[in-house]
């Protein structure tokens, strides 16, 4: 695990970006991993100004993202459908058949679960998958627990999920009570992991993460199992390292 410590947030965003741009610029079809929350936005901006001075084009680019809420529309402003227009898709060359996101509002939520993870099979493995980190430890929306689920499924969210995520909602009422998410089996399956996190309140969880026991009661620990791992912190998240 290649573990990088940043002062400012301006370079961890430039370092991620510089990862994610560099990987297709030599592999155009390169098939991404995308997260969403408060942590990725940085680097999704400098993303786009890469693009923007013409230095790197994401046309072939495949992307999967981790998860999605289920229940609110997908032009609802926090969906993450929204999120990634708003952040990413809206301004960069990424054609729309090839990004995918799971639908939270399909009829039939297991059926989309098997089709997202037929299309995740289809495209063989994820080259690079980039990862926030929740406070309890969840990866996309893989929740603590005493056994984990491979692939893509549906997912009650924790209170503390929910809490966490209501800063970006009216209420907590608001927040949808479950989500689609990746599994832990297909995020670990990629061929390289960037785990990205930011924040005092995360120190201690990424302690945990990193140098504590392999547990599915803190999901992100199991990516100590994976062969190549990077991972971003400001100072901040890393000073009980
Ligand atoms: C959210 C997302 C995760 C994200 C995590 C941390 O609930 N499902 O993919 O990594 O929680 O979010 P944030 O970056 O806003 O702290």
């Amino acid at each position: 695990m290649n573990i990088l410590t940043f002062r400012s947030n301006e370079e961890l965003n430039e370092a991620g970006a510089g990862i994610i741009a560099g990987l297709v610029q030599t592999n155009p079809k390169a098939v991404l991993g995308l997260a969403t929350g408060g942590t990725p936005v940085g680097i999704y901006e400098e993303l786009v100004k890469t693009h923007r001075k013409g230095m790197v084009s994401f046309k072939s680019v495949t992307t999967f993202n981790l998860d999605e809420y289920v229940g609110i529309p997908e032009d609802h402003p926090e969906s993450y459908h929204n999120y990634m227009k708003h952040h990413l898709f809206a301004h960069v060359d990424l054609s729309p058949e090839r990004t995918h996101i799971p639908n939270g509002n399909a009829p039939d939520l297991e059926q989309e679960c098997a089709k997202y993870n037929q299309h995740l099979e289809d495209a063989k493995q994820i080259d690079l998958q980039l990862l926030g980190l929740g406070h309890n430890g969840h990866i996309g929306f893989n929740e603590p627990d005493h056994a984990l689920v491979s692939g893509t499924h549906i997912v009650k969210l924790k209170d503390e999920t929910r809490e966490a995520n209501a800063r970006f909602f009216d209420s907590i009422d608001e927040v949808p009570t479950h989500a689609l998410t990746m599994g832990v089996g297909t995020i670990l399956k990629a061929k390289m992991i960037l785990l990205v996190v930011r924040g005092a309140d995360k120190a201690e969880i990424v302690h945990k993460a990193l140098t504590g026991p392999i547990t599915t009661e803190c999901p992100a620990s199991l990516l100590q199992t994976h062969p190549h791992v990077v991972v971003l912190l400001d100072s901040a998240s890393g000073r009980l390292l």
